[in-house]
């Protein structure tokens, strides 16, 4: 099997390649990475030299790039390149548009060309807005919120029309929020971790009481594997473990486990259409694919804390980087 893997130096798309690594030695994975801010080649040092996989610089929205790569022949497309950050979005959505929307059109377009088999886009929950009660099926209506949601919300209507219109066999997938290792500290938990080991104040948007569902990144990278293997072409599935927690009882929990005061807690200004809780239903994965999450919050929390303490040297360069002046921007105004 031979893999594209695009944005794969970013936090899910390194787990994404170790875990296939270490599953299934035998496939050959190519990953096309602009090195953005968030692509990091830190994340992927142990495997960067392993026969079977290879690194290429470079844009998804790059037409020409993208061809010739194409033309090597590939089975399978996974694309986690993007754009990731709610806040960036709502700073400058330009990038959002033309990675999220513009990279993935390129991408199809480039899958339709060279008779790709399975195209992978790897989407996200927050393409159905906020619910208060209940669970979103993969039925319910796209309601987007932030310029983010909205670029991913554009991606994956691109597939579903390229998979109608061309053919593209291409398979969406949405998942709620991941957390573990290599994840870049803009995001709650890593930043709130790595915020509480400077002694830092941990900032909370609003009230605090937005809830996400939280999922292991292994457990994500095990439902594209099986979406990969199983996944039913033009289908659309939920990934999501049920862990919902409201932003401070998960910010209380990780300042217990490091040990640190309660008072880091910092309520600031809320962000602007924050949507106030994702819940998905993921009964077709389950059913159809035989996904289930395989590692219990609790445990899997506490390596992602224990890595983040092991890892100070990472988290540490990221920090004194391009990343401090977004940090002043973005959060010494609120
Ligand atoms: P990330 O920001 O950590 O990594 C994104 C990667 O994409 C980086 O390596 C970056 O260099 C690369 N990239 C950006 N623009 C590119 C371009 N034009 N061409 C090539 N590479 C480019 O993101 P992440 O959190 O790992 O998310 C990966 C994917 O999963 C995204 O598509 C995101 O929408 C989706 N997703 C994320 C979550 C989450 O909780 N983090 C949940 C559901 C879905
Ligand atoms: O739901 C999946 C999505 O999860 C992915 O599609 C996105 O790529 C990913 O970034 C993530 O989006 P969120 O906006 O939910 O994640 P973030 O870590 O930015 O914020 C999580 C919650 O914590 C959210 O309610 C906002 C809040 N928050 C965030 C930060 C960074 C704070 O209260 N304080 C903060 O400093």
């Amino acid at each position: 099997m031979k893999l594209l893997v695009t944005g794969g130096v970013g936090f899910i798309g390194s787990n994404f390649i170790r875990h296939i690594r270490q599953e299934h030695p035998d496939w050959e994975i190519t990953n096309l990475d602009k090195l953005t801010y968030a692509g990091n080649l830190e994340n992927l040092k142990d495997i960067q030299d392993q026969p079977g996989y290879h690194f290429v610089k470079g844009d998804i929205a790059d037409r020409k790039l993208v061809d010739k790569l194409l033309s090597q022949g590939f089975d399978v497309i996974v694309n986690f390149a993007a754009e990731s950050h709610v806040d960036r979005s709502i700073l400058d959505a330009s990038p959002f548009i033309e990675t999220n929307v513009k990279g993935t059109q390129v991408l199809l377009e480039g899958a339709k060309r060279h008779g790709i088999q399975r195209f992978i886009q790897v989407s996200t929950d927050e393409v159905y807005g906020s619910i208060d009660s209940g669970r979103f099926t993969e039925e319910s209506p796209l309601s987007p919120n932030s310029p983010y949601s909205a670029s991913k919300t554009a991606a994956d209507l691109l597939c579903r029309a390229y998979f109608k219109t061309h053919h593209v066999p291409a398979i969406v997938t949405r998942c709620t929020n991941n957390f573990g290792p290599y994840q870049f500290p803009e995001k709650l938990i890593p930043l709130a971790v790595t915020n509480a080991l400077e002694d830092k104040p941990v900032p909370v948007y609003g009230d605090g009481l937005n809830i996400r569902d939280w999922i292991f990144v292994t457990d994500h990278c095990r439902a594209l594997d099986a979406v990969i293997q199983k996944g039913k072409l033009g289908e659309i599935y939920n990934i999501g473990s049920g862990n919902e927690k409201t932003n401070l009882e998960l910010i209380r929990k990780l300042l217990e486990q490091l040990d640190k005061p309660q008072s880091l807690i910092q309520f600031v200004t809320d962000r602007p259409a924050h949507d106030r809780r994702y819940a998905l239903n993921c009964a077709r994965i389950a059913t159809e694919l035989g996904w289930k999450p395989a590692y219990s919050f609790e445990k899997a929390l506490s390596a992602t804390v224990d890595w983040y303490l092991k890892n100070e040297s990472w988290w540490r360069s990221i920090k004194s980087g391009e990343y401090s002046r977004y940090y002043k921007k973005m959060y010494l105004k609120r």
